[in-house]
């Protein structure tokens, strides 16, 4: 077919899920991905789909590995400056780096920056889809909302909505809160590859009113997303058991105002109860796992195999500016890392690996029927990835036996530097040229 692009390269993705098959991994040592008008139409060994389309024009990208973009399900725009803010807790972390930086998105032109520099750096580390958690502040969303669609990225995000307990330049009222949104959601929702998410920080910083307010515009605009904070950290929790005497629980916090559903995506849940996971799968409500925001903020570690037994649909999210910089590979290996140390631990390997930083981020946010791996009839979001010479990876991909070596290799060693090559429903949104 005219039109019909093929990359030849050493492809790899999870077309099923690894939690519950063994056969989840599908991989081709000379592979090939053809895609035509932004849609995957073959994906298999080179020989085949080379045959398959002859008219195509052919790249070849044997030096490189290829693997379905990334998901990012839980990043926040504003906070790349406090990436490195170490030695605090959750709470103390907000109120003395992170929420100073985010009044700073006041200020348009710094906001404007902020938000194209943000979706530059989504796309060189690989990252095709994300959740963004947004800005306190229209305008500074509005930024973000306009550079994610310069930049060719799927990004669902929101105006992050407070009126308690934060700092007075960040709260509003519900009523404002309500306003503001809807007029993002009319001028973003569903314009190219965007989507509105409704934020409310976490139940510490929103009052029942204010959850309500957040309702109401899921109500008024059912196909956006909902997206917050739970289970994070015990003085969290401990505080929003105080602000919400009435509440089961967290969960319940959100729960009691009609914010869970199938498009609901929570990040962290590491501090949930038996009864809890029960709801959030009942519900099919999505958990964003962060694990090196866990780890940096003290915060525990994310009980992932209480989520596969009990159902709940988790992805992984870098969680930056408390996360430790947006590369889902480095997030994959820490994860694997942080359940190697847990007795009890969810036991991963490079499958579930590739699966966290991909097709299970796209399931996650409601784009599993688009993107997330590499199945013909879905948009060709992928990435190249190349070892620079002379570097340690390249070293021990050479020497690599079979693909669960170069995967582990890979999730171990690779950053951003690796990332070649990035493309959304087959453009171009990054390449490296050095
Ligand atoms: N809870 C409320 N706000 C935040 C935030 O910015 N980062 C993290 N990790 N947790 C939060
Ligand atoms: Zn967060």
């Amino acid at each position: 077919m005219p039109g019909t692009t093929i990359l030849r390269a050493r492809v790899a993705h999870t077309p099923r899920d690894p939690f519950t098959t063994s056969d989840a991994l599908e991989t081709f040592d000379d592979g090939a991905v053809a895609f035509a008008d932004g849609v995957i139409v073959a994906t298999g060994a080179a020989e085949d789909v080379l045959a398959q389309h002859p008219g195509a024009e052919v790249q070849d990208r044997r030096d490189c590995v290829l693997i379905p973009g990334m998901v990012d399900t839980h990043v926040h725009y504003p906070q790349i400056p406090v990436i490195g803010a170490m030695g605090l807790e959750l709470l103390e972390w907000l109120a003395q780096r992170t929420l100073p930086e985010e009044a700073k998105m006041a200020d348009l032109a710094h906001a404007t920056k902020a938000a194209e520099r943000f979706t530059r750096l989504l796309a060189g580390n690989g990252t095709t889809s994300a959740l963004v958690f947004g800005s306190h502040f229209p305008q500074a969303q509005h930024a973000l909302f306009e550079a994610a669609d310069r930049s060719g990225l799927r990004i669902a995000s929101g105006l992050v909505v407070s009126d308690r307990n934060l700092r007075p330049e960040l709260e509003v009222t519900p009523d404002e809160a309500h306003a503001e949104s809807t007029r993002l959601i009319e001028r973003w929702h569903g314009q190219g590859r965007l989507r509105y998410a409704v934020t409310p920080r976490f139940s510490v910083s929103a009052t029942e009113e204010m959850l309500g307010a957040c309702r109401t515009l899921l109500d008024e605009h059912p196909t956006t997303l909902f997206t917050s904070h739970v289970n994070e950290s015990p003085g969290e929790i401990a505080f929003v058991k105080q602000l919400f005497p009435h509440s089961r629980d967290y969960i319940g916090t959100y729960e009691d105002a009609g914010l869970l559903n199938d498009r609901s995506v929570l990040a962290h849940n590491v501090h949930a109860s038996d009864e809890e996971l029960h709801r959030l799968a009942c519900a099919h409500t999505a958990v964003a796992h962060c694990p090196s925001s866990n780890a940096f903020l003290s915060s525990g570690i994310f009980p992932m195999a209480r989520h596969v037994e009990h159902g709940v649909c988790f992805g992984m999210g870098t969680d930056v500016g408390a996360g430790t910089g947006l590369s889902m590979l480095k997030e994959a290996l820490v994860a694997y890392h942080v359940q190697m140390v847990r007795t009890e631990g969810q036991m991963l390997g490079p499958a579930q690996l590739l699966y966290l930083a991909t097709a299970a981020g796209a399931k996650a946010i409601g784009l599993n029927d688009l993107a997330g791996d590499l199945t013909p009839g879905k948009q060709a979001d992928l990435v190249l990835l190349k070892p620079p010479p002379n570097s340690t990876l390249e070293a021990v991909l050479e020497e690599a036996p079979d693909w669960n070596a170069a995967l582990g290799a890979i999730f171990t060693l690779a950053r951003e530097e690796c990332v070649v090559e990035t493309r959304v429903s087959g453009e171009i949104v990054h390449t490296r040229t050095k």
